[in-house]
């Protein structure tokens, strides 16, 4: 996780904070909340003076499945859904995502669904068992995502 709360209320505050919300989806397997999704769009790198084609092309995700839902293929169906959207609803250019290197569940999910390997940070990241950890971050554009539509 991300971010951990020292008691119960810090972590409702952190829960209920307007701006999480209103970047979270959340995983319903019937009618139980099973995990949570994050879609939060961004405006991609231009050059200055062309700043405003680049406002809110693209997309950060993220994800978290109940432990006792894992290892059923329901992220990776949840994800695929939410990068649906993100192309076809929202007409957005691009999807990225980041995690842990060893975090090998997230980036299986992410080749799972195609997504790109772009990069890897050595040490970037601090972790709070005290290590800096190495970070991969993956990438998909809208014509790469048509693509493997069309030819499975
Ligand atoms: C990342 C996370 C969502 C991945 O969960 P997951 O259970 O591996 O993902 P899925 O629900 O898509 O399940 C896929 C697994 O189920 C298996 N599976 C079983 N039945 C399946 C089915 N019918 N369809 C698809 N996959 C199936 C797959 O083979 C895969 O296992 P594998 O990776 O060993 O091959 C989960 O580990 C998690 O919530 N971690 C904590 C939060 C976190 O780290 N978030 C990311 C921060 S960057």
């Amino acid at each position: 996780m991300s971010s951990r709360s020292a008691s119960l209320d810090e972590y409702r505050t952190k829960f209920e904070d307007p701006d999480r919300l209103a970047k979270t989806l959340v995983i319903e397997l019937d009618g139980v909340v099973i995990g949570d999704l994050m879609l939060a769009i961004e405006d991609a790198w231009a050059q200055s003076d062309i700043q405003e084609q680049a406002r809110g092309v693209q997309a950060e995700l993220g994800w978290c499945l109940s432990p006792d839902h894992t290892g059923q293929g329901y992220a990776t169906e949840a994800v695929a859904e939410l990068i649906r959207i993100c192309f076809e609803d929202l007409g957005l250019r691009r999807i990225k995502a980041d995690c842990f290197a060893d975090n090998e569940a997230s980036w299986r999910l992410m080749e799972r669904l195609h997504m790109r390997r772009e990069l890897h940070t050595v040490r970037e990241s601090l972790h709070r068992s005290g290590q800096w950890l190495d970070d991969f971050g993956y990438a998909l554009l809208a014509e790469e995502w048509r693509a493997h539509r069309r030819h499975g």
